[in-house]
Parts: C-alpha cells; sequence; structure tokens
C-alpha cells in the first residue's frame, strides 16, 4: 500500500523537490503553502507524470485556527500519515540585532517556530496511528549563530531543540523525529531573505557551487525509506566549499 507525506511550505524549494521526489518513490501527498497559484502548479506537474494521490492545503501555518482545521481535520482517506516533513519557514532581514525589524522577527518566530509546533501537534494522532515519523528542516542556522543572523539563527536552535524533546517524548509512541540541517541552498531562500532584491540573493550563491533542492531531497527521501528500527537522529547537510554555518570558501 502506497505511503502518505505531509509536506509543508510545497510550493517552492526543497518543499517543492521533495514532492516530486516522494511522489516519484510513488508516495501519496498532503502538500501544503499559502500560495495557491505556485501550489497549484506544483500539484499539477506532478499528477501528469506520476500516478499518485495528491491532496493540496492553502493556509498560514502562523496561524494555529487554520492550521488544527486542516491538518487536523484529514478527509478520511487520508488520515493515514507516514511522515510529516516540517519544511514551511523563512528568513526576513539580514540585520544587526540593533537595526533589525520587530515585523520580521515576529514572522519567523511565528512561522519557523510556532508554526512547527502546531503542524505537529495537529498531525500527531495520525502519527501516532502509523507510528510515524516527524522530520524537522532545520538549518546549519541553527548549529552556530553567524553575524546578523540574530533572530534567524534563534528560530532554527529552537527547531534543533523541539527536535531532541519531541524524540524523547515521543519515544512511547515509537514516533521517529529526525532534524534536518543544510547549509546554503539554491533555492528562494535569499530572495525572500532579501525582500526581492534578486542581485544581493545572488551574492549569497556566488563564488562557490551551494546545494540543490534536489540534493536536500534525496537526503529526507534516505532518512524516511530506513527500516522501521532504524532513526537519523541529526543530519547536518552543506555543500563541499562550507564548513559550517559561518565559513564558506568561496573562489
Ligand atoms: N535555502 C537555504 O539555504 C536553507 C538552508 C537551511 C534551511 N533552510 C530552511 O528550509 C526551509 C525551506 O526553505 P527553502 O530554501 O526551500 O525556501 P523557499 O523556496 O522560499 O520555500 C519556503 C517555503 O515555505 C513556505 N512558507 C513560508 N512561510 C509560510 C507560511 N507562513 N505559511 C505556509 N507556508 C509558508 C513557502 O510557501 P508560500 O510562500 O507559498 O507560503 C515555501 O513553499 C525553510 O524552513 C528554511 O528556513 C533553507
Amino acid at each position: 500500500m502506497s505511503k502518505t507525506v505531509i509536506i509543508t511550505g510545497a510550493s517552492s524549494g526543497f518543499g517543492k523537490a521533495m514532492a516530486e521526489k516522494f511522489a516519484a518513490g510513488g508516495w501519496n501527498l498532503i502538500l501544503t503553502a499559502r500560495r495557491k497559484e505556485k501550489l497549484e502548479d506544483v500539484v499539477a506537474n506532478i499528477q501528469k507524470q506520476y500516478g499518485v494521490k495528491v491532496l493540496s492545503l492553502v493556509f498560514d501555518i502562523q496561524n494555529r485556527a487554520d492550521v488544527f482545521k486542516y491538518l487536523g481535520n484529514l478527509p478520511t482517506e487520508w488520515q493515514a500519515v507516514d511522515v510529516l516533513v516540517n519544511n514551511a519557514g523563512l528568513a526576513l532581514g539580514r540585520d544587526a540585532f540593533q537595526d533589525a525589524n520587530l515585523d520580521d522577527w515576529e514572522t519567523m518566530i511565528d512561522t519557523n517556530v510556532k508554526g512547527l509546533l502546531y503542524a505537529s501537534k495537529a498531525v500527531l494522532p495520525y502519527l501516532t496511528k502509523q507510528e510515524g515519523h516527524i522530520i524537522n528542516i532545520g538549518s546549519t542556522a541553527g548549529k552556530e549563530v553567524y553575524k546578523d543572523g540574530n533572530v534567524y539563527c534563534a528560530t532554527k536552535h529552537a527547531v534543533d531543540a523541539i527536535t531532541k524533546a519531541q524524540r524523547i517524548d515521543l519515544l512511547p509512541l515509537h514516533i521517529k523525529v529526525t532534524s534536518i540541517h543544510p547549509g546554503a541552498v539554491d533555492t528562494d531562500f535569499s530572495l525572500v531573505r532579501f525582500k526581492g532584491d534578486a542581485a544581493k540573493a545572488a551574492a549569497v550563491y556566488a563564488g562557490y557551487t551551494p546545494l540543490s533542492a534536489g540534493d536536500i531531497a534525496d537526503t529526507a527521501w534516505y532518512v524516511a525509506n530506513l527500516p522501521k528500527h532504524v532513526c537519523i537522529n541529526d543530519l547536518v547537510i552543506t555543500c563541499t566549499a562550507q564548513g559550517n554555518s559561518t565559513t564558506i570558501h568561496k573562489d
């Protein structure tokens, strides 16, 4: 029988690449994001290529009521959820603490931390029935803080801590919990961070070969398809030019 994965933030970047990877492997998909048209494009493309079932849900992960309305009340035929990938997230701004924008801070905290908590809690009854798996997308920013990364780094440190806490608490429920912490990956991430400034975003990935969204999708696929008794707890992945969250060698 086909397995089912929920991927939050599936309208672009890692989420879109993971949706394609899991669909290619025959999994059914529940995909979420705010941008309806982008998500519909992802769904149409997948349905054209792969014979899997896809349920798309459009809502803002910051909105607690909506997260529970959509993810906490899945249609009966969609309730056998094997994997939840908590991927929706963003950075906004790259400013010193003293210059940073409070609204940016709130959006990052509400999305990266509170959204992940709401989604995990809403889906937990389904994961419990399946003895499923939560995969949280952290970041190398959750391993070491970098200059002007203050609150984004804090949210990803929180993802790291929440992952560890979930893993311990959910042991009696036989639910696996994994975090994948990528370094620099060329997606819309920097365009969002720099609020549409394409030159600033491109500069982030200049002078070296960053990871691609497909690399992260391959990693998530590997982690999700291990034997039942094997759990990758914590996986840090960077391109070869990156040594840690603060150090990238540019030629
Ligand atoms: N790219 C990197 O270098 C990198 C490195 C480490 C970790 N990460 C993390 O990886 C995850 C995915 O990022 P990405 O690189 O794939 O960036 P991306 O291409 O900008 O994708 C981000 C996804 O998150 C969704 N999202 C953002 N805010 C949301 C909200 N309030 N409600 C629902 N969905 C929301 C977006 O969909 P909508 O805008 O349509 O809602 C989009 O699908 C994030 O958690 C990010 O922090 C990225």
